[in-house]
């Protein structure tokens, strides 16, 4: 059974959110912008940046599945949750807890731009870039993490271990 291995404190994940939600706050101060998260892993990132963000923002989620394996994603993503706000003409940050391949982020720009919203950028906390296959352009970037399947703070391996609020890696053990 493989077992977690902190790799990120829940207390430096809780500085890095207050320095993106500095910069957030003056970038959309009088925007009433409308946060866009990915669920299910993003869940965790966007209720604590919201509240670190403390001005006015809307929020709305879509789902996403990619298929492959537990490990590893296919390359092909489907749209399985749309956004329900009219995002037309919106101030739009989409709100992503970790970009892998970049494939999701890439379908998701692709899908929102056709909406037409009035600016459209990306807040991502973990980003694995080694492992990109299509770049995609992201603003605000929390944390590089290595080449390793992560889990906690939301993230998980087959529904497993979202709720630990540290960031992991999975060790196998005998
Ligand atoms: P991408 O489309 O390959 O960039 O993958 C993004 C999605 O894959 C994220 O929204 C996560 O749901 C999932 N994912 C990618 N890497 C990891 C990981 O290390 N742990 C948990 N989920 C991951």
């Amino acid at each position: 059974m493989d077992q977690p291995k902190v790799i990120i404190t829940r207390e430096e994940i809780s500085n890095k959110i207050a320095e993106l939600a500095t910069q957030l706050r003056k970038d959309y101060r009088e925007k009433n912008p409308l946060l866009i998260g990915i669920l299910k892993g993003s869940f965790v990132f966007m209720s604590d940046l919201v509240r670190a963000m403390n001005i006015p923002v809307e929020i709305d989620f879509v789902r996403l599945a990619s298929y492959g394996t537990s490990k590893d994603s296919s390359g092909k993503v489907k749209l399985i949750k749309d956004v329900e706000t009219p995002i037309k003409d919106r101030h739009v940050l989409v709100v992503e807890d970790i970009i892998d391949s970049g494939l999701t982020v890439r379908f998701i720009l692709d899908h929102l731009s056709l909406h037409k919203p009035a600016s459209l950028k990306f807040c991502v906390l973990f980003d694995k870039p080694s492992r990109r296959k299509v770049e995609v352009p992201i603003d605000y970037v929390g944390f590089t993490v290595p080449n390793a399947f992560v889990v906690g703070y939301g993230l998980d391996w087959n529904e497993k271990f979202r709720y630990l609020p540290d960031l992991c890696i999975l060790e196998e053990q005998d």
